[in-house]
């Protein structure tokens, strides 16, 4: 059973129990698009403690918002399916800008009018194939338009992240954004600023992994929201030409182009403070912080490759994030028309050089050195880079030579 029958057999359950019971929200859209849907929720008349009975598994971690998840029979070794199956409600005032601070349960047409936008406004009976939309979702998905329902301002006062939804739900779906809808974007832009690091990295994410990426990063400059979330862009117009150069990079990246490499891209000509102060205001994982502040660091110097000494052409070229690296400087020479020597050259070492030649065993060990009597401290890793760098650049290649180096490192330094 996929998710898909799963949500049929909630919806038919429940409309059996004498309730309403429709698809609801996103998976509507994707389905008139013709797209699968991420998840499939499900909107009805029932309240949870009538939602509850019906099934044999429900957690109730939503259930003072309205919404009753229902998790299936566990089939093999994959997770248990699972659907939220949502009460119809309208939405009291919100606070922190995020939960409402409650809930009044309503018809499906209320339901629909406390949502963001009219493509994600609608219904659907999956049981008759039956359309419901009360707000016109059906003919501006097929406009390609993206509307606010109701009143814009309302919308994203409610919500504020409904100012980044609305950017991304554009650029996802090519769609314009209706006039009144952008005027409020462009109106609220700096208000984003009120909606938690956590949720707005999440959306970043999403704009980044998508292929028109380039689309998403220039309509948020437009919309005064890039200058909001990075400060960092503040002075950046539309037409500027440093801007030109990173949003032409963008559009050259891969399809599939990782969060860390988008952001490389997007930071390429911002110095390594910045870089660092963004990845912490995102609180980005330490795996991405790492990745997107050593492509900051390493580009310029793939840039200067016939300049670099071999153990620094060595440890480039077997670094995990060396093919991300590569599409970094790809990207942006091609956007510009600059060569794309260093990164042919850097390849070429990694495909025709040995493995062993480019990274090969370590001659002596922190225990080594320990065992010859040196304490662990800043001289003790001078000593074992300095080693390490010697035998990188091909100066020396056993251990008896490595320990000559140490002599001669500590005599100089005695
Ligand atoms: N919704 C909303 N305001 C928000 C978030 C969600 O009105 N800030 C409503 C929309 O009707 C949306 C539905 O809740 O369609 C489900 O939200 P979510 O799963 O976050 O988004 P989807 O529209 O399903 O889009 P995606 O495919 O990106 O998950």
């Amino acid at each position: 059973m996929t998710e898909r029958d799963f949500s049929i057999q909630i919806i038919r359950r429940l409309r059996d129990a004498g309730f309403e019971a429709y698809w609801a929200g996103g998976c509507v859209r994707d389905h008139l698009l013709g797209r699968a849907p991420a998840d499939y929720d499900v909107a009805t008349s029932a309240e949870p403690a009538q939602v509850t009975p019906l099934f044999r598994h429900t957690l109730q971690i939503g259930a003072a918002f309205g919404v009753v998840q229902v998790v299936g029979p566990r089939i093999g070794d994959q997770p248990p399916l699972s659907c939220e199956v949502a009460t119809f409600r309208t939405d009291g005032s919100y606070t922190d800008g995020r939960r409402p601070d409650s809930v009044r349960y309503c018809s499906a047409e209320e339901d629909a009018q406390r949502r963001d936008f009219t493509i994600n406004g609608m219904f659907y009976d999956p049981i008759d194939g039956r359309l419901i939309d009360y707000v016109g979702g059906e003919a501006d998905l097929q406009a390609k338009v993206l509307r606010a329902i109701g009143n814009p301002t309302a919308r994203f006062t409610e919500d504020k992240l409904r100012l980044l939804r609305g950017i991304r739900m554009a650029m996802r779906f090519d769609l314009a954004i209706e006039t009144e809808t952008a005027a409020a974007i462009q109106q609220m832009a700096s208000q984003i600023g009120v909606v938690s690091a956590e949720r707005i990295s999440d959306e970043l994410h999403k704009i980044a992994d998508h292929p028109r990426r380039a689309a998403g990063f220039q309509s948020l400059l437009e919309f005064g929201l890039l200058a909001t979330i990075f400060p960092e862009f503040a002075e950046s117009a539309t037409d500027s030409d440093a801007w030109t150069e990173v949003i032409q990079s963008l559009q050259c990246l891969p399809r599939h182009a990782s969060f860390p490499l988008v952001m490389a891209s997007l930071f390429q000509l911002r110095t390594d403070a910045e870089v660092r102060r963004t990845a912490q205001r995102l609180r980005l994982s330490n795996e991405e912080r790492d990745r997107w502040s050593w492509l900051h660091a390493h580009r310029s110097k793939l840039l200067d490759w016939q300049q670099l000494p071999l153990h620094q052409q060595k440890r480039l070229v077997v670094h995990p994030g060396f093919p991300e690296l590569a599409q970094l400087v790809e990207s942006h020479a091609a956007a510009t028309g600059t060569s794309t020597d260093p990164v042919t050259a850097a390849q070429a070492m990694l495909a025709t050089t040995p493995r062993e030649r480019l990274d090969p065993p370590v001659l002596l060990t922190g225990d080594d050195l320990t065992a010859f009597g040196l304490k662990p401290g800043p001289m003790f890793k001078r000593l074992l880079d300095a080693i390490r760098v010697a035998q990188l650049d091909e100066e020396i290649s056993t251990p008896e030579a490595a320990w000559d180096r140490i002599h001669t490192l500590l005599q100089s330094h005695s």
